[in-house]
Formats: structure tokens, C-alpha cells, sequence
């Protein structure tokens, strides 16, 4: 039997606690009783809505081994299993920077303003093959998630993947100094959660900051093709990294993408790893994920992992839920083709998904539909950017358009209006009339920031119409 994730002389130990009679050891970590796994240390840390102490019955009631209180709450129960800690988030710090220094895993950190968490799961996929890989769940990014996931790291891990995002300035610095990576890798730069700051200047230098954790002689990883890249490398010479690997289209490219081909279901990509050659194919449709495998050969690269194997594991890569994942709806003998991009949006995320939607080939009288829901965390700049969207409306020849907003509007007057059927201020409004407007052979793209519920939508038409697993072409 593997060792447990944490002896109770370790938890003593990082975090001083004090420890109940009836606490053993604990076989992971958590901070969800909806989640919680027996044996799991449940910390309660209080959220913006929740606090996690009004959890802890229902946590030690599903098996948790410990929960982990304040000093200040502890009172409130009567069990053998409370840790007891003057701050509980920050015993799971504590305990998440103990995981880092027992480990001798190889550690990579993901930042980036779209794309950490689909470069994340493709590193996870990469990675898994060559060694035991641990990685962030879903999007945990942030000031609990990233000392969740260190706090979850098996003692017995070879790769560490964590994502880290940001929505100020200098929230990352603290994320970075935790995780310590041996490669850190910037995605992109791109105006989202600009209402925070003045510019796209401001947010490269805050993406720079993953840098000030990375380990000496470490690894920067950084788009090529982005305005910002200068200005990105300029925060990685000034860390303690030893090397900037490059990806991205551009010439200069260390790691570049010579010609990317999308089809329906996949994108094949053609690349040079430092003038070598490899061809590759992604179980993914998209330029822009194409674009993400460059950063993960790059950090794999950086890792000394077999490229081959790498190249090979994208084939099986999927789009994680509602981040472009493609599925046939049922229409008699005949079937239409369902995008599912309803997580999130954001202009970059979004021109990305539009181009998607007018890469899909289509049978003459079929018809390309978008959904789009309102992006929001844009501030002032959010008119002009939704706005915006009508050049990529008209460029990905998309004939139809619905879209659920107050922000929206902006994109309607830009519009034809012949193109646009319907614009209601919630996703809900859209539901039927987006149901009757699909025909075989049509392509359906749904997107919206997660606020908007455009997952209602996707919901929607999979119920009316049934839908079956992998897409494939239209056309044919
Ligand atoms: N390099 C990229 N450029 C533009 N859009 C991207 C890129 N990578 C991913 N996306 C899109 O951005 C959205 C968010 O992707 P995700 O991987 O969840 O990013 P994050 O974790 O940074 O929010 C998805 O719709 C995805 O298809
Ligand atoms: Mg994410």
C-alpha cells in the first residue's frame, strides 16, 4: 500500500496544529463536502458565500479522517478528529509548501489570460504517460486552489502541473512562491478581467510575475507570437530562470508551428522543436489549441520528456466541458453539429470560438448559428469589444446569430439585420426559438461568459434532439 498523503507528525509538523485523539492520518485533502472522498482532510475555509465550518458534521458524517478549524470555531464541535489552527487557509498553505519541499516531482507552472486550463490538461495527458502527474482539478487557480492542489501532491509524484490565475496584480507573486516551478509557462495575453487594470501592458507584467517563483536555472516558457512577448521576457531574465523557450507561428519561434490544419475533429499540426521536425495530429479542433501543444512540447522540452511520446498522447486529447466540446444532434436520419462552449467568455476565447464555428465545412444550404451570451469583466471597454465581434461574425461566415445581453446590443447594431434572429437579455429567453432553428446538416456554436448560463441553451437542444458522442463531417 502506498504511504498516506499525510501522517499526523506531518501535519503537526507544518502547521503546529493542535490534533485530536481520534485523527490518524488523512488519504487527500478537501474543502467541498459535495466532493469529499472518505478519508480525505476536510479544511474549512471560509468562501465568499460559504463558510466551511457550518460543513464540518457533514464532512466528518461522509468520512472525512480530520477537519481542520479555527481555534476561534472549534468550540462549536464535539468531535475527536478537529485540527485545530489559529487560520485555517493558512494551515492549508502550510501544509501545501510541505508537499512542495518533500517532493523531488518536476514542477510546472501555467498562467496566462485563456488557455491555462486546457494547456493544463494536455500537459496532465502528456506528462501522465512518463511519469506519475498530478494536476490542478478543473480551474483551481487561485488563493485556495492552488495550496489545495500542493496540499493533494502525492509524496510519490514525478510531474506537477498547476494552473495559476490572476484577476489583480500581484496575485500571482504569493501562487508562484508556493508551487516553485521548474518551468513556467505564460499562454497568452489577452484582455480579460481588464476592468482591473489600465492596460494589456499591466496584465503582461502580471502574468511576468510567475517568473519570480520559478527555481534557479529554471525554465520560461513564452508566446512568441504575442505583442507582449519582449516585455514578458524581460520579467523572465530578471527571475532566477536560466532559459526562455519560445512558441508560437512566428519565425523566430523556438518551438513553432510551421502549418496547422483543422478539421472537424481534429487539428493536425506540422512544428519544429528547435529546427526538428514533427508532425502531429490533435483530437482537438482549433488553431488555438494547436497553438497551446507548442507550449507543452516547449515545456516538455525543458523537462528532458520523450517528445515522441508527447506528440503522440495529443491524439487523444478532448476539449475539457463546454470549452469546445462537439456533439451530433439527432435529427430523424440526419444530424446537426452542436459546439459546446457555454463554460466561458472573453474576446480572445471568443474570436477563437467563432473561427472554430467557420472552420466547420457545411453542405451548401446548411448554415453556421452562434449563440452568444454577454462577455462580461470587460469594464468600460466592454461595448467596443462586443462590438468588435461583428468582424469575426462576418469573416467565419456565420449566417445566423442569437445572443443574450444587455452588452450584446452592441453587437447587434453592428449586425445585418437579416442575421440576427433573436437578441433577449438571458440565455433562458433564447431556449426555443435557438431549438427550432436548427436543420440537418446545420452547425451550432453556443457562447457566453459563465454568468450568462448559455449552458441552458447546450442543455436545451441536447434533450430536444438526443446527441451522440463524436462529431465528425457534415459535409458528405
Ligand atoms: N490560445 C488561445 N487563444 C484563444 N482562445 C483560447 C486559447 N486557448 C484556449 N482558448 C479558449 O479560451 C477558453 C478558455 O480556455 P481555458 O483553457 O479554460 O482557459 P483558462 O483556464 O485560461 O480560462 C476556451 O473557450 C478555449 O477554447
Ligand atoms: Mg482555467
Amino acid at each position: 500500500m502506498n504511504s498516506p498523503l499525510w501522517t499526523l507528525d506531518e501535519i503537526v509538523a507544518a502547521t503546529g496544529a493542535r490534533v485530536g485523539s481520534g485523527f490518524k492520518q488523512a488519504t487527500g485533502a478537501s474543502i467541498d463536502t459535495r466532493t469529499l472522498e472518505p478519508g480525505d482532510l476536510y479544511f474549512a475555509i471560509k468562501g465568499d458565500v460559504h463558510d466551511g465550518h457550518d460543513f464540518v458534521p457533514a464532512a466528518l458524517e461522509k468520512g472525512a479522517s480530520g477537519a481542520v478549524v479555527s481555534e476561534e470555531k472549534a468550540a462549536a464541535f464535539s468531535s475527536d478528529k478537529l485540527i485545530i489552527v489559529p487560520d485555517v487557509l493558512d494551515a492549508m498553505r502550510q501544509l501545501g509548501r510541505a508537499a512542495r519541499k518533500r517532493t523531488d516531482a518536476k514542477i510546472v507552472a501555467i498562467t496566462g489570460s485563456v488557455g491555462k486550463t486546457g494547456t493544463k490538461e494536455a500537459m496532465r495527458l502528456a506528462l501522465s504517460r512518463q511519469g506519475a502527474t498530478h494536476a490542478s482539478v478543473a480551474s483551481y487557480n487561485n488563493h485556495w486552489g492552488v495550496p489545495l492542489t500542493l496540499s493533494r501532491m502525492p509524496r510519490e509524484t514525478t510531474f506537477g502541473v498547476f494552473e495559476i490565475g490572476m484577476n489583480h496584480a500581484h496575485e500571482i507573486l504569493p501562487l508562484t512562491a508556493m508551487v516553485r516551478p521548474h518551468v513556467a509557462v505564460i499562454t497568452t495575453i489577452e484582455p480579460v478581467h481588464i476592468e482591473f487594470f489600465p492596460s494589456l501592458w499591466g496584465i503582461a507584467d502580471a502574468k511576468g510575475e510567475i517568473f519570480s517563483g520559478i527555481e534557479p536555472g529554471g525554465t520560461a516558457v513564452i508566446n512568441r507570437d504575442s505583442p507582449y512577448f519582449e516585455r514578458m521576457k524581460a520579467h523572465a531574465l530578471a527571475s532566477a530562470a536560466g532559459r526562455v523557450i519560445s512558441f508560437g507561428e512566428n519565425e523566430a519561434a523556438d518551438i513553432r508551428a510551421e502549418r496547422i490544419i483543422v478539421k472537424p475533429d481534429q487539428s493536425i499540426v506540422e512544428a519544429r522543436v528547435f529546427g526538428q521536425p514533427i508532425t502531429y495530429r490533435i483530437g482537438t479542433a482549433g488553431r488555438h489549441i494547436a497553438l497551446n501543444s507548442l507550449s507543452v512540447l516547449a515545456t516538455c522540452h525543458a523537462l528532458g520528456a520523450d517528445l515522441a511520446l508527447v506528440a503522440l498522447s495529443f491524439a487523444d486529447l478532448k476539449p475539457p466541458v463546454g470549452r469546445g466540446e462537439r456533439t451530433m444532434l439527432r435529427m430523424g436520419a440526419d444530424e446537426a453539429l452542436l459546439i459546446d462552449e457555454s463554460y466561458n467568455a472573453n474576446p480572445a476565447s471568443m474570436r477563437a470560438a467563432l473561427a472554430n464555428l467557420g472552420a466547420v465545412e457545411l453542405s451548401r444550404q446548411a448554415r453556421r448559428i452562434a449563440v452568444l451570451g454577454d462577455m462580461k469583466e470587460l469594464g468600460e471597454k466592454g461595448p467596443g469589444l462586443h462590438e468588435e465581434l461583428a468582424e469575426a461574425i462576418e469573416s467565419n461566415k456565420i449566417d445566423l446569430v442569437f445572443a443574450a445581453g444587455p452588452l450584446m446590443q452592441n453587437l447587434v447594431d453592428r449586425l445585418p439585420k437579416a442575421k440576427v434572429v433573436l437578441h433577449a437579455q438571458t440565455s433562458a429567453e433564447l431556449v426555443d426559438e435557438v431549438c427550432a432553428a436548427i436543420r440537418p446538416g446545420y452547425a451550432v456554436m453556443v457562447k457566453g461568459s459563465l454568468s450568462m448560463k448559455m449552458a441552458l441553451v447546450v442543455k436545451a437542444l441536447k434533450e430536444r434532439y438526443g446527441a451522440s458522442a463524436t462529431a465528425h463531417a457534415l459535409k458528405g
